[in-house]
Parts: structure tokens; C-alpha cells; sequence
């Protein structure tokens, strides 16, 4: 073997702590999770909304204006608007991302607002949403940091469906939310390389003997059929070593890949199944781009030696950190440009960069547990900083991707 650079080696070193929380907050968690029943307060607006369909209106204020890149922006403070629901008002909310419920001292990172710079994005309003969901299915398919988009969507659309109209189940490898009088349903597939391995089991997954099927996809893909929308994401599985074992083309023989290599090679067979599977006058298919981390503090704090532990505000200045990896982001961006149905990029990337302080680390949890006061006093080792708190930053993603929706829905 030859030596790799010293800071590739901090990679090697610190990713895999980072994933092993991971492991177990995969569909495992759903098992665990219990469900609150909070009595929620009966809407009068939903009421008369169940009876009767409303036509969905955009109004002029909603759409983004022509030219306007809404993933360039900046992060505003906006306490009187955000967060645009609370710990306590989302029943489906599981203990990995109430932070503030475990234990972390500030809120001030559910209060800021996504500003794209040019133009404004639409207030979310999520009886407009459920209406554009009437009759259909969402579906958020990758690993739990997708998943994390999922319950923030949940909390988002649940607040104005009254009880016993909404339901949550767990069917792994789904995680299924219904809006009953919708005929709607947001679902969560757990398939953390896109393309089949050793780690789709909802429970009993590993990322320390990862072995990835390049070239199989359709056993996925035959649950994936019915969706009329389609979210995929994968990276942070990948990047535990440079190299990952897998099979491809020969099913028997495992070898090791370069990751980047193996990446493209997944990406090509998830766009040969989008090409052959995806009709695309009734359906949508997105894809998300890389989730950021930030797992060393002297990317953006020269000098400093920690982590996103203790950050308590975003960065305001230009800002990427090595933890999302531009060859990953250049694999996706070359075949979203090659494939021949219409993806969308939900290219959350830059915006979460700034983001240091929305993740989870203390307060959070490993192997289905709070951490322990011993492990909280030494967040070098346990902090988690690949995973977001809710309410944060995975709700603006949803925000961006409500308001792509209604843009599509004017176009009709
Ligand atoms: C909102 O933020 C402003 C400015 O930091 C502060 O003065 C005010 O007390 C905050 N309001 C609430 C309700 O937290
Ligand atoms: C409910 O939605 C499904 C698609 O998710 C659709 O196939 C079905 O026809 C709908 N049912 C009614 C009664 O409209
Ligand atoms: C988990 O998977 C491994 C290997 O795939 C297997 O040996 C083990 O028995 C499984 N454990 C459970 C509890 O199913
Ligand atoms: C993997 O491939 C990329 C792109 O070809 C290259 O930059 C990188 O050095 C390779 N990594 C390893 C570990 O071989
Ligand atoms: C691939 O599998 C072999 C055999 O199990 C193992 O020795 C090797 O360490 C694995 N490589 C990686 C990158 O996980
Ligand atoms: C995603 O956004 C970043 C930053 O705004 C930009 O540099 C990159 O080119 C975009 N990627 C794609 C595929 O459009």
C-alpha cells in the first residue's frame, strides 16, 4: 500500500466512528421509536378542505422568478417565522433528532431562513402540499440522512390533518406516512447505496463488511414502481474507505473498487432502471446531492482541533469543507446531464455547508441510546456530525423542494 496524505488519513480515521452511529439509525431505529399520540388540535380549515377539493392555486408570490438559483443564497436569522414546527407539536418525530428534548442547550439553530439570493421562496403551506399529494405517493428513498427528510416532511404536512385521519407504519424496509382523506401517502425506503448490498436489511445491516451489487437493482426497483414522486440519495455509506468491496457484472466474484469508481458504476445502473422504469408524463424523480459533514473544526476555525460540537451559528462567509467530495458531486452532476428522463438536482449541498451548528452531536444517539454523560463529556470521539436535528436544516431542504412543486404545478 502506498501512504495516503495525511488529511486523507484523518478521513479514513474519522469516518468510520461517524458512521457506526450509522449502523443502528437505520430503519433499525423504526422498531424502537415510540410513537407519542399528542392530542392534536382539531383544524376547522381541514375540515372543510376534506369535503371538497380545492383547485391549487400559485399565486404569482409563490413562483420563483425566472433566473433565480435557489440553492445560492445566504442563511437570514428569522425567529418570528421559523422553526415551522416544534419538538412538541410533531408526534412522528424520533428521539435521534429532538436535540433540544435531549438535552442541547440552545435552539438558535431552528430560526434560520433559507434566503436565496434574487428571489424569495414560497411560505410553506402544507394543505396546498397534501392537495398536490391527492392520490399519490411520495417517495424518499436512501440512507437515514434521507430518511431525515422524510420525518421532516411528516412534521411539516401532519400539523393540519386531524387524528385518526393520519397514520404512520412500519414495514421495513418502509416507513410509511397516510393523509387518509388525501388518499396520499410519504414513504421512506431504506436503501443506503441505491443499488442493493449487504446493508438493505432493515435491522441487521453493517458498515464494516459493506459488499455493494453494482449492477443489481431491480429487486429495489420493482418496490419503487407505484411512486408518482421519487426522491433518491446516496453518498455517506460510501465513504468509509477508499476502496469497497463489490460485485459487478460476474455476481460471484467480489472485488475491491476505488470508491469514486464504484459510485459511478452504482449511478449507472440506478439511471438504466430511471430510463427503463420512470413513465415521464405521470411521474417525478429528484435527486438529492451530497449531505454535508463536518467533522474537523479547523476547516472553518483555523487553529481549532474539534468538531461541530458547541457551533451554535452558521457560517457566513463562502464556505466548503472537504466532507462532501467534489468527484462525487461531478458523478452525479455528469450523469443527471446524461440521463435521458428529467431528474432534478435538489442541490442542497452548499446551502447545509454553512450549516455547522444544525447537527445532532451530543444530543443525539448511538446504538439506539442517548449518549451516556461519560460519552458527552468527550465530544471529539461522540459527537455526530453528519446527522441533522428537527426542526433544522433537512426542513429547508423540503422547503426548496415544496416550492419546485408548486413551480410545476403552474406549468400545468
Ligand atoms: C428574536 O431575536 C431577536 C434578535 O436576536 C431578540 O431580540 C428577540 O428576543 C427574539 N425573540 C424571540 C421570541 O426569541
Ligand atoms: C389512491 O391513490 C392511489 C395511488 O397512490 C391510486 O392508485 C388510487 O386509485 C387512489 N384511490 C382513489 C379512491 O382515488
Ligand atoms: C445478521 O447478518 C449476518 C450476516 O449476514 C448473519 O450471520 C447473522 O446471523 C444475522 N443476524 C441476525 C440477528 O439475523
Ligand atoms: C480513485 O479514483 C479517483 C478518480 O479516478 C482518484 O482520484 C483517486 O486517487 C482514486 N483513489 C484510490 C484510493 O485509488
Ligand atoms: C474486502 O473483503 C475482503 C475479504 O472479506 C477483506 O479482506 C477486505 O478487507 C475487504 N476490503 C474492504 C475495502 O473492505
Ligand atoms: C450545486 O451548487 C454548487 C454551489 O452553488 C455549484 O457549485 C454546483 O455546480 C452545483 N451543482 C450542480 C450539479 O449544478
Amino acid at each position: 500500500m502506498t501512504p495516503q496524505p495525511s488529511s486523507d488519513r484523518r478521513i479514513q480515521n474519522l469516518f468510520p466512528f461517524a458512521l457506526a452511529s450509522l449502523l443502528i439509525l437505520g430503519t433499525a431505529r423504526v422498531f424502537l421509536d415510540n410513537l407519542k399520540n399528542n392530542q392534536q388540535k382539531f383544524s376547522r380549515q381541514f375540515e372543510r378542505h376534506r369535503t371538497v377539493r380545492l383547485p391549487i392555486i400559485v399565486s404569482d408570490e409563490e413562483v420563483i422568478e425566472e433566473g433565480c438559483n435557489v440553492f445560492e443564497g445566504q442563511w437570514v436569522w428569522d425567529n418570528l417565522s421559523y422553526p415551522l414546527y416544534t419538538e412538541e407539536s410533531c408526534p412522528y418525530l424520533v428521539k435521534q433528532v429532538t436535540c433540544r428534548r435531549n438535552g442541547r442547550p440552545d435552539s438558535f439553530y431552528q430560526n434560520w431562513r433559507w434566503q436565496p439570493h434574487g428571489c424569495k421562496l414560497p411560505r410553506f403551506n402544507a394543505l396546498k402540499l397534501l392537495e398536490i399529494l391527492r392520490d399519490k405517493r411520495l417517495m424518499f428513498v436512501g440512507d437515514s440522512v434521507q430518511r431525515s427528510m422524510f420525518d421532516s416532511l411528516v412534521c411539516l404536512v401532519q400539523s393540519v390533518i386531524p387524528d385518526g385521519k393520519k397514520s404512520l407504519q412500519k414495514i421495513p424496509p418502509r416507513k410509511i406516512f397516510r393523509a387518509e382523506d388525501f388518499n396520499a401517502s410519504i414513504e421512506f425506503y431504506w436503501a443506503p447505496f441505491v443499488v442493493e448490498s449487504n446493508s438493505d436489511h432493515a435491522t441487521n445491516h453493517t458498515v464494516l463488511r459493506r459488499m455493494v451489487n453494482l449492477d443489481s437493482i431491480a429487486n429495489h426497483g420493482r418496490q419503487w414502481e407505484g411512486a408518482d414522486i421519487l426522491v433518491f440519495e446516496s453518498y455517506v455509506w460510501w465513504m468509509y474507505e477508499p476502496l469497497i468491496n463489490a460485485t459487478y457484472k460476474a455476481p460471484h466474484t467480489v472485488q475491491e473498487y476505488n470508491v469514486t469508481t464504484a459510485y459511478r458504476l452504482a449511478l449507472e445502473t440506478w439511471a438504466n432502471w430511471v430510463e427503463a422504469s420512470i413513465n415521464p408524463d405521470t411521474q417525478k424523480v429528484f435527486f438529492m446531492s451530497t449531505s454535508p459533514t463536518h467533522l474537523w473544526s479547523w476547516e472553518w476555525k483555523a487553529g481549532s482541533d474539534g468538531n461541530c460540537f458547541g457551533e451554535s451559528r452558521p457560517i457566513q462567509r463562502p464556505y466548503w469543507g472537504s466532507g462532501s467530495n467534489l468527484d462525487i458531486m461531478g458523478i452525479v452532476k455528469d450523469l443527471l446531464g446524461h440521463v435521458k428522463v428529467d431528474v432534478r438536482l435538489l442541490n442542497i449541498t452548499q446551502l447545509s455547508e454553512y450549516r455547522k451548528d444544525g447537527h445532532t452531536s451530543i444530543y443525539g444517539e448511538r446504538k439506539g441510546k442517548l449518549l451516556t454523560t461519560e460519552q458527552r463529556s468527550d465530544p471529539k470521539t461522540y459527537a455526530d456530525c453528519i446527522h441533522w436535528c428537527l426542526p433544522g436544516v433537512p426542513d429547508t431542504w423540503n422547503e426548496i423542494f415544496y416550492a419546485l412543486m408548486l413551480q410545476d404545478y403552474r406549468r400545468l
